[in-house]
């Protein structure tokens, strides 16, 4: 389903996410804002690409939202690429970044970048996101010295649940502020082209998104950010838990879901589904009983 990069042919690349920065140089452009968003599955991914997004993560936001953990923590690299492959499936025009998930880059820096370099190989995905800042240069020079992408991401790093103690907005105090600067900038450094920003105070996400010449991607980390990212299912509406403040819903696809399930339950249970329309014949048992319509066309 891939296109291969063409300079022309639509496909979304690296260099082009790079030329989509909006303070190139120190000075706001005029750039349009990146669109990114999760995709797991084969037919989210092939519609969320037809709806034109620019990048589709796929994210280990799966290991909550589709197989129902609930943490990221669980998630395994057999998870991940078994939802790469079929993400990738899906995807024509958008760059498919998988999400190293938690455990598959914390080891030694070779042994990460035998899962990183599947990732590509088996899974079809341009780039990689690994999260964490300054302890992250050496493994991301290693990546991108190995041509692998990498996406960088900051600030509320949800396989970091356990040190953190809970999902809460980073860099609040001048001190953690400097340090997400700090991080930010390491990311940039060691090589990555683009860094997620995740629940960072809208101002500190404009002071670095000015700071750096890589595009930053914001979740939670206000409107300056140089693109967006949600995760699909909350965006669709198809999650069970509230929402964080910074998502916003669009869809109520879950609740489509339950009345069309709710619908077929009841036709099924009162006879209207199968409709004679909906089910096959044969001709020379047909003609045996002559009330009963002949709807002999072809298969299927
Ligand atoms: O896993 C994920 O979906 C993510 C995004 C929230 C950035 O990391």
């Amino acid at each position: 389903m891939s296109v291969v990069p063409n300079p022309g042919n639509g496909k979304i690349t690296v260099p082009d996410l790079l030329r989509r920065k909006s303070f190139a140089a120190g000075h706001p452009t005029t750039t349009q804002k990146i669109t990114c968003l999760t995709a797991y599955d084969y037919p989210t991914a092939r519609l969320v690409d037809e709806a034109g997004v620019d990048v589709i993560l796929v994210g280990d936001s799966l290991g909550m939202v589709v197989l129902g953990h609930e943490s990221t923590l669980p998630v395994t690299l057999g998870d991940m690429l078994h939802h790469t492959r079929a993400v990738r499936r899906g995807a024509r025009r958008a760059l498919v970044v998988a999400d190293m998930p938690f455990g598959s880059y914390h080891a030694d820096t070779a042994e990460s970048l035998r899962n990183a370099v599947r990732f590509v190989k088996e899974g079809g995905a341009e780039a990689v996101k690994v999260e964490g800042g300054e302890r992250r240069l050496e493994l991301i020079a290693r990546l991108t010295e190995a041509e692998i992408p990498v996406m960088g991401h900051v600030g509320l790093t949800p396989q970091s649940l356990n040190a953190l103690g809970g999902y809460r907005v980073q860099g609040k105090t001048p001190d953690a502020a400097k340090q997400l600067l700090r991080d930010a900038r390491a990311v940039e450094a060691s090589g990555a082209f683009a860094v997620v920003l995740e629940a960072v105070p809208r101002e500190l996400a404009t002071e670095i998104t000015r700071d750096l010449r890589i595009p930053t991607i914001g979740i939670g980390a206000g409107p300056d950010c140089d693109g967006q990212v949600l995760v699909l299912h909350d965006l669709l509406g198809l999650t069970f838990s509230p929402l964080p403040k910074f998502a916003r819903r669009y869809a109520n696809v879950g609740k489509t879901i339950s009345s069309a399930v709710r619908e077929y339950c009841a036709d099924v249970r009162n006879g209207a589904f199968p409709s004679d329309a909906e089910s096959y014949h044969a001709a020379h048992l047909a003609k045996e009983d002559k009330e009963a319509p002949v709807n002999t066309d072809g298969d299927w």
